[in-house]
């Protein structure tokens, strides 16, 4: 058999000199010696079978497929974020089970203050043998280990028994705030690093871990974020594939004789309550064989107990080891000869080995969970240790050390003592549920006015009907209801090749738009405009798109041509015809000058002729709503709405004629453009604006403009949660209360991190990357909260899109008079587009709010630029007939 030895038992110390395989004494009794130590040896892989099994039992304990007989149980401690280092408070601690029958009560104080400790006082409780075994008027236990056995505790809720008996004495005034398992203690009590300490190992009268698991793998929870404690419970680990070959006839004796036969078999190899026992068993074999002591058995050796786990530290100590045998045997009634008392020591070495063997096992394994959890190649993690056997048998901790090294050799695992046991901790996992929580309502409190009610959303669709009306009669409203003089959607006949510009998202494009009977082909460039030239002057910016234009021409051949154009301008224009709009004023970051109250066509037509060389025939003027009906509408003659929900968002429907004022005619319709991004701003809004919308507008370049937009719109949205971002951290919500600089700057959260951190297929380790690509230093619980904030105001972005399209889709209905409409609705914009959540939402709100409306939703795919040709191409179609 291949067993390891590790080298801390071959060199360096001082250790008794065992008999090894094939080294046989010169005793008759030296096979038996050899076959008695030789069950104790345990091999790398039955080690690797322990480790893999007992992952295996983990992770089905996750899935919440325990094995009652063998498995570890995985339990969840609701322990969701380590310590930050600023919990503060006084804490009373009960510790029970920690050394035996013993209650432990401390009163800890935490100073909020890196460094600066106060020593908790603290007093130990024997617990009598007769309240150990009694009735238990003492969180749900499932089972008593380690000696322990009251009557009436399992399957009752341990806080609510503690809490029972404070009330039954009647004079104290203490919340019981937390029950936490010991080795949870540990963890939280280890003093936060470079990084948080997520694992912890405790072996003292029993043994047993806990760690960080990520949430969403833990099935009994319903909750798909962030982290949460469990503790593996792994002393009833007792796999018998895994556990049968290393089990020897001590150990079945062992377990027998114990009060729970048949559970926790792992413990029962490890734990501090059982290696004396262990020891006292192969003893007491060895002197019936006439091996030890002359064949002699005290009545002390015989008895259940009799040696303990001091006494096996004591034992094995390398330089006083020998002379306490002598007298830890003299006082069993033994008189060991020198021989006896090295081969006693031998015994204790064998045991504690395989214990701390056995033990590193059982860490590799969650150390290989928590790497796949983690989803990390190579780990680099800080494990808190705790219990008396870790604390006081150094050559325990330094086989653990080697063979956790061995075993889970893609870790890099340091070993933290924790310092003043679990009280220390627990009182930090109540301090630490006490942050939790006020953070929580903090948090809830700000995001509160974003999570709008159906009254609300209601409201925002009554209000924005009453506008629409008011705007299109041409009375004072929010919304101008611009008539475009577009009258007619494509209707398939309309052929040649056009010139089209795209100005106002986030591209400026030049199109050349080839309209056949196979369909329309598009050949695009996109040229950028410089935020000098967009808030520039007039004249420069329209001399920039003459050039792109001519630059276009060029690389397509099309010098000298002069193409029918089509202009999708996306910025307020009251329309005097197809060709004539004036700008009303610019709108998302535009602001060049001397542009307002002119005639877009006009100024363009004037940089064509600063430019000589260039001859251009513009026919149409389109809103960027318009063209994306448009283009919709060529493949779904059923569309009759442009939304567009990009840097800005406005929307566009087919009106009937008739209830247009100040448009001839009372038959037929036209498309409005809404620009509904103006919406509020005569006030109506306010109720629904916050602090933050505040922030954004009076910030921005045209405050008190586009209140509907800048609840919305990709412009903006980044912005609203920077706000949010800043105002949690001056509360100490996030960033643990610090300010950063990078947060600071405007427009550093760009609209773009909301969906990239909304997407359901990103971890939140990848949300702190995003966000650490930021330059932000942050925990994973800010990650959780980011991500909470960003869902709270995009989802508040969609919910009142989903108002306005809602209104509008029953005006259409209304109009016609129509029990029920099934209408499209053309989509454009980056936010729409690439927001894993937007789209659905919008859709959810329009079902909620206009349900007698059928609403399909197109996704644009080729840009306004082709509605804005087929406009031009429309218009062609007509003034050839018109001639004709
Ligand atoms: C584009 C359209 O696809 O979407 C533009 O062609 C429109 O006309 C734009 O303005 C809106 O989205 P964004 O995100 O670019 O502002
Ligand atoms: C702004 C413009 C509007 C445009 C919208 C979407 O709201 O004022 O004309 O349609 O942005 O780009």
């Amino acid at each position: 058999m291949d067993s390891i030895e590790p080298s801390s038992l071959q060199s360096g110390e001082r250790t008794p000199s065992c008999p090894q395989k094939g080294l046989l004494q010169p005793s008759d009794s030296s096979e038996l010696v050899q076959e008695c130590l030789q069950q104790f040896k345990v091999t790398k892989a039955q080690l690797q079978q322990i480790q893999a099994s007992l992952l295996g039992s983990m992770e089905q304990a996750l899935m919440g497929e325990v094995s009652p007989t063998s498995g570890v149980q995985m339990l969840p401690t609701y322990v969701e974020s380590t310590p930050h280092g600023n919990e503060q408070g006084n804490f009373v601690v009960l510790e029970l089970g920690a050394s035996g029958a013993s209650l432990r009560v401390l009163w800890v104080t935490l100073t909020g203050i890196k460094g600066q400790k106060v020593e908790p006082k603290s007093q130990d409780f024997v617990i009598p043998q007769e309240v150990v075994l009694g009735t238990g008027q003492q969180s749900t236990l499932i089972s008593w280990t380690k000696g322990f056995r009251c009557s009436g505790v399992e399957g009752q809720d341990v806080v609510q028994l503690l809490r029972d008996a404070i009330q039954r004495q009647g004079a104290y005034n203490i919340d019981v705030v937390a029950v936490v398992n010991d080795t949870v203690g540990t963890m939280m009590a280890c003093e936060p690093g470079a990084g948080p300490c997520e694992i912890s190992l405790l072996v003292d009268t029993g043994t047993n871990a806990c760690y960080m698991e990520e949430a969403r793998h833990v099935a009994v929870l319903d909750e798909d974020r962030g982290r949460t404690c469990i503790s593996v419970e792994w002393g009833s680990f007792s796999h018998d594939g895994a556990l049968g070959p290393v089990l020897t006839s001590f150990d079945h004796a062992l377990d027998h004789a114990s009060l729970n036969p048949g559970a926790q078999r792992f413990e029962k190899m490890i734990g501090g309550l059982y290696l004396g026992e262990l020891v006292r068993l192969v003893l007491v074999y060895l002197a019936q064989n006439r091996v030890l002591f002359g064949g002699y058995t005290s009545p002390a050796l015989l008895s259940q107990g009799s040696i303990l786990l001091e006494h096996v530290i004591e034992m094995e100590d390398p330089s006083t080891g020998l002379a306490y045998v002598h007298t830890i045997l003299q006082d069993l009634g033994l008189s060991p000869k020198a021989s006896d008392a090295e081969l006693v020591q031998c015994v204790c070495a064998a045991v504690c080995s395989r214990a701390a063997q056995l033990c590193a096992a059982a860490l590799a394994a969650v150390l290989s969970r928590l790497q796949r959890s983690r989803e990390q190649q190579k780990l680099q993690i800080a494990v808190a240790t705790g219990g008396r056997v870790l604390e006081r048998h150094p050559r325990f901790h330094s086989i653990l050390q080697e063979m956790v090294k061995l075993l889970a050799s893609e870790c890099d695992v340091s070993f933290i003592p924790s310092v003043d046991g679990g009280g220390r901790g627990v009182a930090m996992v109540t301090a630490v549920a006490a942050r939790l929580a006020n953070h929580r309502r903090l948090l809830e409190e700000t995001l509160a006015p974003f999570r709008l009610s159906h009254e609300q959303l209601a409201a925002v669709q009554t209000q924005m009907r009453e506008a629409m009306d008011k705007g299109l009669r041409r009375e004072p409203s929010s919304l101008r209801m611009l008539p475009t003089y577009v009258r007619a959607t494509p209707d398939g006949s309309e052929r040649g090749d056009f010139l089209a510009l795209d100005l106002g998202g986030t591209n400026f494009r030049v199109l050349l738009v080839r309209v056949a009977e196979g369909g329309v082909q598009i050949i695009n460039q996109v040229y950028s405009i410089p935020e000098c030239v967009a808030q520039g002057s007039g004249q420069q910016l329209f001399d920039h798109i003459v050039d792109c234009i001519v630059d276009f021409q060029e690389k397509q051949g099309l010098r000298g041509q002069s193409l029918p154009l089509g202009f999708t301008f996306s910025f307020p224009c009251k329309q005097l015809g197809l060709d004539q709009g004036i700008l009303l004023n610019w709108t998302k970051g535009f602001n060049a000058s001397d542009c307002e109250g002119q005639d877009v066509v006009f100024l363009l037509r004037e940089a064509i002729r600063r430019r000589q060389a260039v001859e251009l025939n513009v026919v149409a003027i389109v809103n960027d709503t318009v063209g994306t009906m448009m283009s919709c509408g060529y493949e779904d003659p059923q569309c009759e709405m442009g939304l567009i929900v990009g840097t800005g968002t406005n929307a566009c429907y087919m009106e009937e004629l008739r209830n247009v004022a100040g448009v001839a005619g009372d038959s037929g319709h036209m498309c409005i453009n809404m620009e509904w991004g103006a919406f509020g701003d005569d006030g109506s809004l306010g109720m629904l604006s916050t602090c933050f919308d505040s922030r954004v507008d009076q910030a921005s370049i045209n405050p008190g403009k586009q209140r509907f937009e800048k609840m919305i719109s990709g412009m903006y949205l980044g912005e609203i949660v920077r706000h949010i971002l800043l105002n949690l951290t001056s509360l100490g919500v996030l960033f643990r209360g610090q300010q950063t600089q990078c947060l600071q700057t405007r427009d550093i959260f760009k609209t773009k991190f909301l969906s990239e951190i909304e997407s359901d297929s990103l971890a939140l380790r990848q949300v702190r990357a995003i966000l650490e690509d930021l330059g932000l230093t942050l925990t994973l619980d800010d990650a959780l909260i980011v991500l909470e904030v960003c869902q709270a105001v995009s989802r508040r972005a969609a919910q009142l899109c989903g108002a306005g399209v809602a209104a509008v889709v029953e005006k259409i209905r209304e109009n016609r008079d129509l029990d029920e409409l099934t209408v499209s609705v053309g989509v454009d914009g980056t936010l729409y587009k690439m927001h894993p959540h937007f789209a659905r939402l919008v859709a959810a709100t329009v079902r909620e709010l206009a349900p007698r409306c059928v609403v399909t939703f197109l996704q644009s795919e080729d840009g306004s630029g082709k509605g804005a040709a087929l406009v031009t191409a429309v218009a062609c179609r007509l003034a050839q007939m018109a001639r004709v």
